[in-house]
């Protein structure tokens, strides 16, 4: 069965705005966060307290936290990777922050500079200062169906490790394909397996589209009973330590997908179209996303 609506997490601002080689203006991310929440996104990721030398582009995201104009019903989350980010993070006053993991050792090491079980054991009192501000903590797991460096990963792996991060209180977590390698039954295999230690409430899934996989592979997880769906306006992004790897998949697409399928996001397609397109002029380039495209053609 088909949900009835899907949550909707947009990661352009930070998934995508992360791997622009160029600094972004603080003022364009700003603006485009804004638009975003106009069009009805109603959960945001507006940047990450990470360390600055690692990724230089969301340097400033303590600045655009202080800056954006709110609204009450959006969320305005971050990744905190450690204490030190997660104390930025509750001085920027965000709604919601996320730690993230890697079902890989290799990418663990390339991303955050740590084995898994050094992820898991740093964030153990970032989950506990979070709890003692009332800030719900989301998790990721990254390279859920393939790693750069490791080639196939285990979907027990994954399992594990999604288990791990629930029982150490994340309130959900994501399923990253961070490469865009999987496919629709390799993306079946894997949420069997995490569905078989956590309850499909808990879980999201996180898909980029290198290969051009992405809707059919979202497609599947909304037939497993999946309904939080991570997505970036205009397709923007990739990974910097996932050569080669793309943006996710793009927003415009996901909600025409799902528009015409009958589900409810609650996002005005063409408000969240003229959003994306802002912020491809400010870049200079044409959008990724076919929806955005052909809106405008
Ligand atoms: P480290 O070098 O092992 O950390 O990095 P450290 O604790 O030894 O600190 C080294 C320096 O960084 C120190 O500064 C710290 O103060 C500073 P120095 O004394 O050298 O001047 N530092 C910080 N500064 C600001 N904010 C912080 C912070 N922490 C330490 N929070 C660390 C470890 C995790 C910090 C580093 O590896 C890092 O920042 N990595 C960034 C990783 C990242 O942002 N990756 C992209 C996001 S994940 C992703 O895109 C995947 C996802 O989309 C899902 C998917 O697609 O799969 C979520
Ligand atoms: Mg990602």
């Amino acid at each position: 069965m088909l949900p009835k609506s899907v949550k909707i997490v947009e990661v352009g601002p930070r998934d995508g705005l992360q791997n622009e080689p160029t600094l972004v203006p603080t003022v364009a991310k700003i603006k485009l966060v804004e638009q975003l929440a106009e069009a009805g996104c109603s959960v945001i990721e507006t940047g990450s307290f990470v360390s600055p030398k690692w990724v230089p582009q969301m340097a400033d995201s303590a600045e655009v936290f202080h800056k954006i104009d709110r609204q009450n019903k959006v969320r305005y989350t971050a990744l905190t990777p450690n204490l030190h980010g997660l104390q930025q993070a509750i001085t920027a006053q965000v709604d919601e922050v996320a730690v993230f993991a890697a079902a890989s050792e290799a990418f663990s090491q390339k991303n955050i500079n740590c084995s898994i079980a050094e992820s898991l054991e740093r964030f153990t009192p970032v989950m506990k200062l979070a709890q003692q501000h009332r800030l719900p903590v989301r998790g990721y797991v990254s390279c859920v169906l393939g790693c750069p460096y490791e080639g196939n990963v285990s979907p027990q792996q994954v399992a594990q490790v999604s288990k791990q991060l629930l029982d150490m209180g994340c309130y959900e977590v994501s399923l990253g394909d961070t490469i865009g390698v999987g496919t629709p039954l390799k993306t079946q295999q894997m949420l069997e397996a995490v569905l078989s230690h956590a309850s499909v409430d808990k879980l999201a899934v996180h898909f980029h589209d290198t290969y051009g996989q992405a809707l059919a592979n979202i497609l599947m997880a909304l037939q497993q009973g999946i309904s939080v769906v991570d997505s970036a306006v205009s397709g923007l992004g990739g990974c910097p330590y996932a050569k080669g790897a793309s943006g996710n998949v793009a927003t415009e697409d996901l909600v025409y997908m799902l528009d015409g399928m009958n589900i409810k996001t609650g996002i005005n397609l063409k408000k969240l179209a003229q959003a994306g397109l802002n912020m491809m002029q400010v870049l200079g380039r044409q959008s990724s996303s076919k929806v955005a495209c052909a809106l405008t053609a």
